[in-house]
């Protein structure tokens, strides 16, 4: 018996020594030192949403691109400057990530309320959670603590962030890359229940794909054309782009996925099953979708004295 509980103990402080070297992420982080941060961020993210719907979508979108490129460090929130070349301009974020007017909102009231204490990439993890609530999706527990890195990389961010002319293996080398499952890969798709995306980034699909519903890919090529207008926009979910369900899912198994990307995930590969339930079970989209979203927010982040909490989301406080 004696032995069974020292083996106990050593096992309680192994565990406790493992999230200290992990630097784990905890729910209540700020609850003594910005005890209204939930309910800043929450009712700014509500606000912009009732300004502009589609804001939930690319709130959602930037936590991703951060985590993605060097882990969620909120680095993907700073300005270029003479000396230095941000993630901005990377290619999966030229012309197309947005949102930074919201989180520097956020921020400003954040520092009013607790100055130096909640960081930009904790920021970006809260704000992804309540847009997809407001937006009708599934409610998780934000784990917090990231802290904010003095440094970006745009070649990361070029290299990590996969592009929409994907196939299933590159998707799933890339998940992988990050620490994240086939299983997280459809799930987090699912994303593209919401938003928009450019001509630039599904013509070569709607011009070329053998995969593609041919009423659907006529409908998307007046506002599309063959060259020029790059710009012009689609909903990823042409069905509810405003609300979070799984109409994506369904989508794709009529081969009405916008991105190519999108439909190599219903093309006969083992991805095909997971697709077919997300598609008939919301519920079970939603369990899966918060739980690696949790995963998500876990990749890499900087904690304990790593990094520093930014005062300014754009730049580093030493500049
Ligand atoms: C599986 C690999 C993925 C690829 C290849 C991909 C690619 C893209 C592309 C090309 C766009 C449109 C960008 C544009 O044309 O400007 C887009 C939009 C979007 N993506 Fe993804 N994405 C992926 C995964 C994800 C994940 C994991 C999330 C979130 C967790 C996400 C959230 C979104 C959202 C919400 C939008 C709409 C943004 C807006 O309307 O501003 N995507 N994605
Ligand atoms: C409201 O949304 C528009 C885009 O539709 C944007 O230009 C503007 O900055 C937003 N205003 C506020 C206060 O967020
Ligand atoms: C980003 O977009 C701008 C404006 O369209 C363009 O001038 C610039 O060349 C792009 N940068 C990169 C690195 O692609
Ligand atoms: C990222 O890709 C763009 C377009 O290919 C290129 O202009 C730029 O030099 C790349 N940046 C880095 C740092 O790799
Ligand atoms: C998938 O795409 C990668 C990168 O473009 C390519 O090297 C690979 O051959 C493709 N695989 C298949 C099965 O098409
Ligand atoms: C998707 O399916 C089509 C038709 O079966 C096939 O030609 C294509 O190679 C598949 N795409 C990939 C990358 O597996
Ligand atoms: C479609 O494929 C053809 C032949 O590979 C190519 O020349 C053309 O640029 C592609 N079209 C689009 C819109 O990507």
């Amino acid at each position: 018996m004696a032995s069974y509980k020292l083996l106990l103990l050593i096992l309680v402080f192994a565990g406790a020594f493992i999230q200290y070297i992990n630097g784990k992420l905890s729910p209540k982080y700020y609850s003594s030192t910005c005890p209204n941060a939930f309910s800043i961020v929450q009712g700014e993210v509500i606000a912009a949403i009732k300004n502009e719907t589609r804001i939930g979508a690319s709130l959602l979108r930037l936590h991703f691109h951060d985590c993605f490129v060097n882990g969620c460090d909120a680095s993907i929130l700073l300005d270029d400057t003479p000396g230095f070349i941000g993630e901005k301009t990377a290619v999966p974020n030229n012309n197309s990530v947005r949102g930074f007017e919201v989180v520097d909102q956020i921020k400003a009231k954040l520092e009013k309320a607790c100055p130096g204490v909640v960081s930009c990439a904790d920021i970006l993890a809260l704000a992804a959670r309540d847009s997809v609530v407001h937006l009708g999706g599934p409610s998780w527990n934000v784990g917090l603590g990231r802290r904010d890195s003095t440094s970006a990389s745009r070649s990361a961010a070029n290299t990590s962030i996969p592009p929409p002319t994907s196939n299933i293996s590159s998707l799933l080398s890339s998940f992988a890359a990050q620490g994240l499952s086939l299983r997280d890969l459809v799930a987090l798709a699912g994303s593209h229940t919401i938003g928009l995306a450019r001509c630039t980034s599904f013509r070569a699909r709607i011009y070329n794909d053998t995969t593609i519903d041919a009423v659907f890919a006529k409908s998307l090529q007046s506002n599309c054309p063959r060259t020029g207008n790059d710009n012009n926009l689609a909903s990823l979910d042409l069905q509810t782009p405003t609300y979070f369900d799984n109409l994506y899912y369904k989508n794709l198994l009529k081969e009405k996925g916008l991105l190519h990307s999108d439909q190599e995930l219903f093309n006969g590969t083992s991805a095909d099953a997971l697709v077919k339930i997300y598609a008939s079970n919301t519920f079970k989209f939603f369990e899966d979708f918060a739980k690696s979203m949790v995963k998500m927010g876990k990749i890499k982040p900087l904690t304990g004295s790593q990094g520093e909490i930014r005062i300014n989301c754009r730049k580093v406080n030493w500049k």
